[in-house]
């Protein structure tokens, strides 16, 4: 530093030299200059010179000053010993030239040096240096303030400071890239201040040091703290639900520094805390359903922020929705109804056809007004489940045509109960009223409705009280209605058969009852010999055969009897009576079985067996013929036939009995019984049953051998 180079020892010397010359005309006057800089830096401890040359006159005295103190006087060229300060003594040398040396110079050293030349009878001379003193810069140590750095605070500050040196510049950097003061930065004396810091201020901060000696970098890495962040949820698999049984995780993340903690809460639950977040849910169910909420946790920072979700966990409804129609008025309107209870979350129910804007959940009805066009229309409830759509049909129907059934029994006082039943397929199911003549019957005194209204039952002692009464019943829903009605009949027989056994010792009595007929019993009457039962009940008294014989009683459910131990050579008559308690209907027609007279009973199972075939061809020959000259004869009047069951019946008749005004129906106009609650098809017009018999009942068979001739027809 102090040394002086040779271009500046040069430009002293011209420098004196020419000054010199141009104060020649003056005489000697003393001319001085700096060799170098004035402003001299040095390095505590090393040696610096304070160099001048003069010229004008010699050996005049120099003397230097620290500023106004002087330090040191001494004449050029003289070999005293220079006078120097007391402070100075060990630190000050001068050099042969008057220049001043400082032997390892000081701190404390630096300031500003003048330089007098003085000589007796010249005016003095002077020229001034200044001296910097300079350690290296050292220990540079940077602070950071607050302690806690965190988005959201409005600034922090970073500072330096160095143990020894002395600095003459600062430079900042971050990650390398210098840092002007700016709205974010303010570079200040030993500072560098980072308005309202965020996480992109993490990173690298370099402070460079200058001084004249050399440069000197500090490093600090700083995080700036940060999140919670809105959190990121998820469940894994993604799916819209799950269903019992299904394994997931529940993911909960969030940006941070440090990485923030998650908590997961479900209801009164809390999982333990975890570092990624991550709630494993195996085997779910239908209970782990719901909110799950994330709390999420800075540890630094102590920052809070949750989030939540819902976990849907679905099971459909058992089963399969069932679908009904109801009346609500019954004139007037139908609820349709949609069931399928249960599930989570319950299914949605509408019934697209009926209506788009209302729907239910889990269980839903819909009034609708009973118009035509509902009638038989297929109506489907969608039912909507997030697992399952399913659906359901529902169909609404008027009364269809029926016919009423008629059941008669006798109650433990002994009065006759006749029920009558009306039942008509009809959705929804038909309410029926009922009417006697023209008046409507209620329940109460002899009639009792049943609590469905499909069955009447009404009580007597006495057949007559039951016997020509208009009854009508009427099924009505809100869709229409249908209306029968029943006329009751007396006890009465029809269609009576009897089918001996080959031996002829056992025979079977067959018969049936009109539907609207009033029987509670039957008695199978015989007449002709004794029967070994009738011995036995000792009733042998009565001649033998003098009339009919009640030989069983049958209930009146009963459409058949057998009577057994009949001898085959004996001829007997059966006939059945029907009863309605204590009241007799007509008596059956009568059948005769036994040997006719010439013919034994081999012979009349022989004939029956179908031995006689020839016999047979003269018969239908002779019967032809006969019929053939009778229509002739008698084309104005239509002939009746039975019409036959079975063809292959055989039917021995004591013919002679059929000249009474008994009956015999025709077979196609019965309806038997247990047809009738049956038929949806265009059933018989019932009314035409309550003919009276004598209108139904048919001319026997024109051809009629003279009694007592035994024949075997076929019917
Ligand atoms: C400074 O000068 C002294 C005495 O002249 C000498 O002993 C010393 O070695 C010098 N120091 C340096 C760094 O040159
Ligand atoms: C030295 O002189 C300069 C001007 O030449 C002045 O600015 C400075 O303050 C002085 N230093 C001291 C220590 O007096
Ligand atoms: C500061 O960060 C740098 C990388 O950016 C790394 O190399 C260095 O080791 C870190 N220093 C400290 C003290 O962590
Ligand atoms: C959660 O499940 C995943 C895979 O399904 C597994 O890798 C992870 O270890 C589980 N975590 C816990 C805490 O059980
Ligand atoms: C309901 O919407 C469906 C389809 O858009 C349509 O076919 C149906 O007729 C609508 N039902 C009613 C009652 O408007
Ligand atoms: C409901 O009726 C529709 C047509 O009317 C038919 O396609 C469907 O199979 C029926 N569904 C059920 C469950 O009976
Ligand atoms: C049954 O009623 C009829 C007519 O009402 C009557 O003539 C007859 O005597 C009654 N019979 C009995 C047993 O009450």
């Amino acid at each position: 530093m102090a040394s002086l180079d040779p271009s500046g020892r040069l430009t002293a010397v011209f420098l004196v030299v020419s000054l010199s010359f141009s104060f020649q005309g003056a005489h000697c006057k003393l001319v001085v200059a700096p060799v170098g800089p004035t402003w001299v830096n040095a390095r505590a401890g090393s040696n610096v010179t304070l160099a001048f040359l003069f010229s004008g006159a010699p050996d005049p005295v120099v003397t230097w000053f620290k500023g106004a103190l002087p330090v040191l006087t001494w004449t050029i060229g003289s070999s005293a010993a220079p006078d120097i300060g007391e402070k100075y003594k060990e630190v000050l040398k001068i050099e042969k030239d008057g220049s001043l040396t400082f032997v390892n110079v000081q701190l404390d050293h630096a300031g500003n040096y003048t330089m007098e030349l003085t000589k007796s009878g010249l005016a003095k001379a002077e020229t001034a240096f200044t001296l910097n003193v300079f350690e290296n810069i050292q220990n540079v140590e940077l602070t950071v303030q607050p302690d806690l750095l965190k988005e959201g605070i409005d600034r922090f500050l970073l500072q330096y400071r160095v143990l020894r040196g002395e600095v003459e510049q600062q430079r900042w950097l971050f990650n390398g890239t210098e840092i002007k003061t700016s709205s974010h930065y303010t570079v200040k004396d030993r500072s560098l201040e980072i308005l309202n810091p965020n996480r992109t201020d993490t990173g690298r901060y370099t402070v460079v040091l200058k001084n004249p000696l050399g440069r000197v970098e500090a490093h600090r890495n700083i995080t700036v703290l940060y999140g919670p962040d809105e959190p990121r949820l998820e469940a894994r698999p993604a799916k819209p639900f799950y269903v019992p049984g299904d394994s997931l995780s529940l993911v909960c993340q969030a940006g941070g520094s440090p990485r923030p903690t998650a908590t997961w809460v479900f209801g009164d639950l809390t999982f333990p805390d975890s570092q990624d977040g991550v709630l494993n849910r195996t085997n779910v169910q239908i209970s782990q359903g719901g909110v799950y909420t994330c709390k999420l946790t800075n540890q630094q920072t102590k920052e809070q922020r949750q989030k939540s979700m819902i976990l849907n966990v679905y099971e459909k409804p058992s089963g399969d929705p069932i679908c009904s129609v109801q009346s609500v008025n019954v004139n007037a309107a139908l609820q349709y109804h949609c069931q399928w209870p249960g599930g989570t979350p319950l299914a949605q129910l509408s019934f697209p056809e009926l209506s788009n804007s209302s729907s239910g959940a889990g269980n839903f009805s819909l009034t609708v007004t009973a118009l035509a066009n509902l009638n038989w229309k297929t109506v489907t409830c969608m039912a909507v489940h997030p697992v399952e759509q399913n659906k359901c049909n529902i169909t609404a129907s008027r009364p269809v045509e029926f016919l009423p059934t008629v059941r008669t029994s006798i109650d433990s006082q002994g009065k006759i109960v006749v029920a009558v039943q009306c039942v008509s397929d009809a959705s929804p199911q038909a309410v029926v009223s009922w009417s006697k003549g023209s008046e409507a019957v209620a329940n109460g005194g002899t009639h009792k409705i049943s609590s469905d209204t499909t069955q009447l039952k009404i009580r007597g002692y006495n057949v007559s009280n039951f016997v020509q009464q208009k009854y009508s019943c009427t099924c009505r829903n809100p869709l229409g209605s249908q209306r029968r009605e029943i006329q009751l009949q007396g006890p009465s027989i029809s269609d009576f058969s009897l089918f001996p056994n080959p031996e002829g010792t056992i025979v079977t009595l067959t018969w049936e009852v009109l539907p609207t007929s009033i029987v509670t019993g039957f008695d199978i009457q015989v007449k002709g010999p004794n029967l070994p039962s009738e011995k036995r009940n000792g009733t042998e008294s009565r001649g033998a055969s003098d009339g009919y014989r009640t030989i069983q009683r049958k209930p009146g459910s009963a459409r058949s009897a057998d009577v057994l131990a009949l001898d085959p050579n004996l001829s007997y008559r059966f006939r059945v009576i029907p009863r309605a308690r204590m009241t007799e209907g007509e008596p059956s027609e009568v059948h005769r079985l036994g040997p006719g007279e010439g013919l034994s009973g081999p012979a009349i199972a022989g004939i029956a067996a179908g031995i006689p075939c020839s016999l047979l061809f003269l018969v239908l020959l002779g019967g032809s013929i006969y019929l053939c000259v009778k229509c002739n004869m008698d084309k104005s009047r239509p002939a009746r036939y039975p019409v036959s069951r079975a063809a292959e019946k055989v039917k021995i008749t004591d013919i002679s009995r059929m000249a009474r005004p008994a009956v015999i129906t025709t077979q196609s106009e019965m309806t038997p019984h247990h047809l009738l609650t049956g038929g949806l098809k265009s059933p018989p017009d019932y009314n035409k049953l309550q003919q009276t018999p004598s209108e139904r009942s048919v001319a026997l068979p024109t051809f009629v051998p003279p009694p007592p001739v035994r024949v075997a027809t076929t019917v």
